[in-house]
């Protein structure tokens, strides 16, 4: 965001009167006096300092994408003293924590934030946010199976919601598919796979609504940007930031 949008948020001044305190060079980027008015910052990252007085916005909420490697546990602490998210996610502000889960043996996209709205939204069936998976299960998957998986199976006595699935190899008894999905049931891809004969051998997370995995490495993460902000808030019906 620009510097002066971000003072102004913050309500030191409006957005013309930043202008001017920049100018002026009251204010400090990281600890350097900057007076270019296009300077832009990272709320989540940038120290601000306005007459060397910290400078927040009043309501500075974290989102995070995690690449969750397998073998690690979706929860802040666990008794058992297994590896957890937490172990991976360093430096961030205490009430971060995961929106919904991935099984320990899951890969891939996790979003960890302290917006308790937008956690919720996007847990909450409602919303219908597609996750999208990439699943490798043994056997070859049939048109029939794949169909059974689209239509919908019982699990748990209920049907499954309609689902995308597409084959995107299939290669020495191994089928590779991406799998769409918007609900979020206890082990729902591997129980569904499962239900169509062909056992998953691995699982990652690609997408959750408009954020992408994308090249980030297993264990690392990082901050959401504004544009997937946005087009997440406007997925979950949120008013814009
Ligand atoms: N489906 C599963 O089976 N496991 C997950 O972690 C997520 C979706």
């Amino acid at each position: 965001m620009r510097l002066n949008r971000f003072l102004a948020r913050s309500g030191a001044a409006s957005r013309r009167g930043a202008d001017a305190l920049i100018e002026a060079g009251r204010v400090r980027l990281n600890g350097e006096t900057v007076t270019r008015l296009g300077t832009t910052v990272d709320p989540g990252r940038d120290l601000v300092e306005l007459d060397g007085v910290t400078v927040a916005l009043p309501e500075l909420l974290t989102y995070i994408a995690l690449n969750k490697p397998p073998g690690y546990v979706v929860t802040m602490s666990d008794p058992q003293g297994r590896r957890t998210v937490t172990h991976l996610v360093t430096g961030v502000p205490a009430g971060v924590v995961p929106v919904g889960r991935l099984d320990a043996g899951t890969a891939g996209l996790l979003i960890l934030t302290d917006d308790g709205e937008l956690a919720h939204r996007i847990a909450h069936p409602s919303y219908e946010i597609d996750k999208v998976y990439e699943v490798e299960a043994k056997g070859t998957l049939s048109e029939d199976e794949r169909l059974k998986l689209e239509r919908g199976l019982m699990l748990d006595g209920r049907l499954t919601a309609p689902a995308a699935v597409r084959v995107v190899s299939t290669a020495r008894g191994i089928t590779v598919a991406e799998m769409t999905i918007h609900e979020g049931r206890k082990r729902q891809v591997r129980r569904m796979f499962e239900l169509v004969g062909h056992p998953v051998t691995r699982l990652t997370r690609t997408q959750v609504g408009p954020v992408e995995l994308g090249e980030l490495p297993p264990g690392r993460w990082r901050h959401l940007n504004e544009d997937e902000l946005r087009a997440l808030r406007e997925a979950l019906e949120m008013r814009p930031e």
